[in-house]
């Protein structure tokens, strides 16, 4: 995997077929063009995913999300109209334009438009060597599967050392600013429904819609979203006091991501320390990688409140810890 931020070569790369990491706003993907499906397959290969497992389509814009759905509902108009590009994802009726090897079977695809501006230029050059405005490309997270998300270029060597050939390509874009995948909503009922909470929230979705989303998460009890997020140091959710009240044993090796004000027990290693819910979503992921890094036994992390990201950050955490 050889590291450019040359977007035209990219593109080349992907219209030829091959596999591009690219930096997003919320984490780097593994992109393949989506109208391919031995180029998809790739992405699978590298990721150790099963085959069932629905892939995103990035697309340069609101528009192209027409071409990819049989049947958009207002509220996903109005959502991708307020929210777009950014880090929310449509689940839509999908048309002919979206193949079974990229939604897993389903009749629904997921699409998603993304602020960075060098995703935004790959797309951009793609559409020119291609002459098709709505064509997608289809991006995972750039992690092995069940893995923590990749939120810089390193983190996205560290994963595919060995296993993606210097053909392939990786776009550096810096480290990503949110630091947490995509909110994801399916817009395939009367109401919509949120399967995984991200940067954009509940109520940024009632304020854009008129519409309380569902929160049951159907799909995610169904096995179709990655349930791991987890690192191989065990990952324990406390709060200050029982932090400050936590044993460190003889052969514990332990790091603390808590907020900012919170004091770094005697004998741990401080891995984060956020003042703000934002800045918690962004180190949260490098934390987790750090402390596989340091070898560590044990992550001990006092969650941040719900607001904002703070719900996101809380359900990766729990993720991480259940597994
Ligand atoms: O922020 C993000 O969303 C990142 C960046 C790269 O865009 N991508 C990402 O992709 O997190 P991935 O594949 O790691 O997670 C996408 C999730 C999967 O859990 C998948 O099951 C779900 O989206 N998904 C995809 N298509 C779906 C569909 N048609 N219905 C329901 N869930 C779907
Ligand atoms: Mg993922």
């Amino acid at each position: 995997m050889r590291l450019t931020t040359d977007t035209r070569e990219a593109a080349v790369r992907l219209r030829d077929g091959g596999l591009v990491a690219v930096p997003t706003e919320t984490v780097y993907g593994l992109a393949a063009r989506a109208d391919d499906p031995h180029a998809v397959a790739k992405i699978y290969a590298a990721k150790g995913r099963p085959a069932d497992h629905p892939l995103i389509v990035h697309v340069a814009n609101a528009l192209a999300l027409d071409e990819w759905a049989s049947f958009i509902p207002k509220y996903a108009h109005l959502l991708a109209a307020a929210l777009w590009p950014g880090a929310m994802t449509l689940v839509v009726k999908r048309s002919e334009r979206a193949g079974d090897f990229i939604t897993g079977g389903q009749d629904s695809v997921a699409v998603r438009v993304s602020a960075h501006p060098i995703m935004d230029e790959t797309l951009r050059a793609l559409i020119a060597l291609t002459d098709d405005p709505a064509i997608g490309i289809a991006a995972p997270s750039a992690n092995r599967f069940g893995r923590v998300s990749p939120t810089s270029a390193q983190h996205v060597i560290d994963e595919f050392v060995g296993i993606i050939g210097d053909d392939d390509l990786l776009l550096d874009g810096g480290t990503s600013s949110v630091g947490v995948e995509s909110t994801i909503i399916d817009c395939t009922d009367e109401v919509p429904r949120l399967l995984r909470a991200g940067a954009i929230t509940v109520d940024d979705i009632t304020r854009v819609t008129g519409l309380k989303p569902e929160l049951n998460s159907t799909v995610r009890a169904s096995g179709t979203l990655e349930s791991h997020y987890a690192p191989d140091a065990e990952v324990v959710l406390t709060d200050a006091e029982g932090l400050a009240t936590t044993q460190v044993t003889s052969n514990a090796r332990i790091g603390v991501i808590a907020v900012g004000t919170i004091p770094t027990p005697t004998g741990m290693v401080r891995l984060a320390a956020p003042e703000s819910n934002e800045a918690y979503a962004h180190a949260l992921y490098r934390a987790l990688r750090e402390a596989d890094a340091l070898q560590l036994t044990t992550v001990v992390a006092v969650l941040p409140d719900a607001h904002g990201v703070g719900a996101a950050v809380i359900d990766r955490l729990q993720r991480a810890a259940h597994r």
